[in-house]
């Protein structure tokens, strides 16, 4: 499962069943390969067996839908909404890659959260180095303060489009001058100020003091993510990884609480919606050794009494 956006196309092609529940009626869902969540089914995501394990499940699937059907496929590189910073297992992207070549299917990556340079490079993806047909790009591009996004696509379909008569459809804001000029300005403050490098230093350091907390938090099951896109995900027994019981609204009170220290975190359900609690915990790109304290102690002030609350 993955979060692509709200209009029909991209609720047919979501993994999150409350968000694409009521449209149903009115859409053509897409067919859908499970997340590549080997901590849930007790694979070790370094292993190149595991990478591979869940990509073969795109070759069977394209196989099973008959490969001259199926125009593309679409991931995000590191998850978002849906799957809380899943990262890829050892060798997936790169397989993922190859599967869509043998089969002539276009490759997109949906990289509108994991994009920008939050994760040490401008396209999450670049970290396992492989290039996709398609990539959709936005939030962290505008600074999270602009409305900006783009469809960054090879020249050869960008040709095809065009040949074929282009784009037909057009946007009230598409190509506006105005956010266009704030995302160039973003790119160059990125990199004048050496953001990336910042991002995946300060981060990692982050993701360090996340998982320390599962010392004290037996609740915290799962720490996850890269650079400053990180999420740790509650559960009731870290053994099984069995979640908490779904009206506790973990997701919902822990953000409460944490808001009321002055922290924002972004949280959803991580079992298909419905039940499961994973929190993404992303700040700047230009945070700092010491604001990550500042981070980790208003968290950890939130989940005491978040825990206090809910008797855990
Ligand atoms: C990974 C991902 N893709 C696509 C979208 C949709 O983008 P938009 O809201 O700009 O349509 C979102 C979130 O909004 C997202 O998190």
């Amino acid at each position: 499962p993955a979060y692509h956006g709200c209009t029909l196309g991209a609720l047919a092609l979501t993994g999150y069943a409350p968000m694409t529940a009521p449209f149903d009626p009115m859409m053509r869902q897409m067919p859908k390969i499970p997340a590549p969540r080997a901590y849930l089914d007790g694979l070790d995501p370094t292993d190149p067996d595991t990478g591979r394990h869940y990509a073969d499940m795109l070759e069977e699937r394209i196989l099973q839908e008959g490969p001259e059907t199926v125009l593309a496929f679409i991931v995000e590189p590191i998850g978002g909404a849906s799957t809380g910073c899943l990262m890829p297992p050892e060798g997936y992207m790169q397989r993922i890659r190859e599967i869509c070549d043998r089969y002539n299917v276009l490759l997109i990556h949906d990289e509108v959260i994991s994009g920008g340079g939050r994760t040490g490079t401008f396209f999450a993806a670049d970290n396992w180095g492989t290039v996709p047909d398609i990539a959709a790009l936005s939030k962290g591009f505008g600074a999270g303060y602009m409305p900006l996004g783009a469809v960054i696509a090879q020249e050869r379909i960008v040709e095809a489009v065009l040949g074929h008569g282009g784009f037909i459809h057009g946007f009230t804001y598409a190509g506006n001058p105005l956010a266009c000029a704030a995302g160039l300005a973003v790119i160059e403050e990125i990199e004048r100020q050496d953001m990336m490098a910042n991002a995946l230093d300060v981060g990692t350091q982050l993701g360090h003091r996340l998982r320390a907390l599962m010392n004290r938090y037996p609740i915290i099951g799962d720490v996850r993510g890269m650079g400053m896109l990180q999420a740790f995900e509650l559960v009731a027994d870290r053994s099984t990884m069995a979640p908490l019981p779904k009206d506790l609204n973990a997701h919902d009170r822990l953000v409460e609480a944490a808001y009321d220290e002055g922290l924002i975190i972004y949280s959803r359900r991580t079992r298909g919606g419905y039940s499961g609690d994973h929190f993404i915990v992303a700040p700047p790109m230009i945070t700092t050794t010491q604001q990550v304290e500042e981070i980790i102690e208003k968290l950890t002030r939130a989940l005491d009494r978040f825990c206090e609350d809910a008797g855990l």
